[in-house]
């Protein structure tokens, strides 16, 4: 009966994780704020030396089209990269995120890349990217995307929180990692707090990135409590709401990251640009951000 019970579970489990696409939102609001907060981290790694590794739990596919496909259908990048594409007099480092997107595209917004393709644009000779992305579908186009990447990028089809476990502590000692689940299963916010906390303790000098989305429910709050609760010396909070909750209780109003171990220079680049970036991405006038940091 155990084994039985387990199988349909398994198979719901499957389901659930299957039906998430991330071109589907490719190039969002939650995107904009992820990929420009995650480029900010790893321009700061490389002002050193030494090779680090970049490990994406939850990699999505690498490139998303916006002129076809999914990413075309609910056009949710209009209310998100578009808005900053054409933006007059952006602070420097909002400037450079804007720039680093136009350099895949030509004249029109028709590409936007995912995490792991932000990522490559700060990877050198010797450091290392380790990928991992359980959708068979996203996997393959991973894959394809980083072709002619050879060794130095690693693209696992495997669960990313059990992955990242197994890989802890990295051989060079220097590591950024995202964390960037679908939440469509609500057991992933507990698997965050959980891997955080066996992360820290296998490689507690790592700076591990965690993207949570904010909506009308309990469990994102109680998640950054149970993060802050783990009492890391040094983190960082940023959420971005971009419009007032909606009156039927669904959908996503906004998205935050929790970051432990951050540079120590990102609350200063965050309280310049923040205003500028909330302001693009405003749906209403509700729309806010809050930066909390800790950093010894
Ligand atoms: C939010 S998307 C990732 C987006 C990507 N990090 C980016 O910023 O471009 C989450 C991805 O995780 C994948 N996924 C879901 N559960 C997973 C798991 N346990 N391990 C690895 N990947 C998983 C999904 O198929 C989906 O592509």
């Amino acid at each position: 009966m155990k084994a039985i019970m387990l199988t349909i579970f398994n198979y719901l489990q499957s389901i659930i994780m299957l039906s998430y696409r991330h071109a589907f939102h490719a190039g969002n609001h939650a995107d904009v704020l992820k990929h420009y907060v995650l480029g900010l981290v790893l321009a700061h790694i490389i002002q050193k030396s030494a090779p680090y590794w970049y490990v994406d739990t939850h990699a999505g596919a690498g490139l998303y089209s916006l002129t076809e496909g999914y990413a075309a259908q609910n056009a949710e990048f209009e209310q998100g990269i578009e808005k900053l594409m054409f933006a007059e007099s952006l602070p420097t480092a909002l400037a450079e995120f804007v720039t680093q997107i136009k350099s895949f595209n030509a004249n029109t917004l028709a590409f936007y890349p995912g995490s792991p393709l932000v990522a490559q644009q700060y990877l050198r000779a010797d450091d290392k990217m380790r990928l991992f992305e359980l959708h068979p579908n996203d996997n393959k186009l991973l894959l394809e995307n980083f072709k002619r990447q050879g060794r130095q990028v690693k693209i696992e089809l495997q669960d990313g929180f059990a992955g990242l476990k197994a890989m802890l502590p990295p051989p060079t000692r220097r590591a950024v990692v995202l964390i960037d689940p679908p939440y469509e299963d609500k057991q992933d916010y507990q698997r965050v707090v959980k891997t955080i906390k066996e992360s820290l303790a296998r490689f507690a000098t790592g700076t591990y990135i965690v993207w949570y989305p904010l909506l009308q429910r309990p469990e994102p709050n109680e998640m950054i409590d149970s993060l802050m609760d783990l009492n890391a010396p040094n983190w960082l909070h940023i959420a971005m709401t971009i419009e007032e909750p909606s009156a039927e209780g669904f959908g996503m109003f906004g998205s935050g990251l929790f970051i432990i171990n951050p540079p120590w220079t990102l609350p200063k680049t965050l309280e310049e640009t923040m205003p500028t970036l909330t302001k693009l991405l405003a749906l209403d006038e509700t729309a806010e951000y809050v930066l909390e940091s800790h950093i010894s």
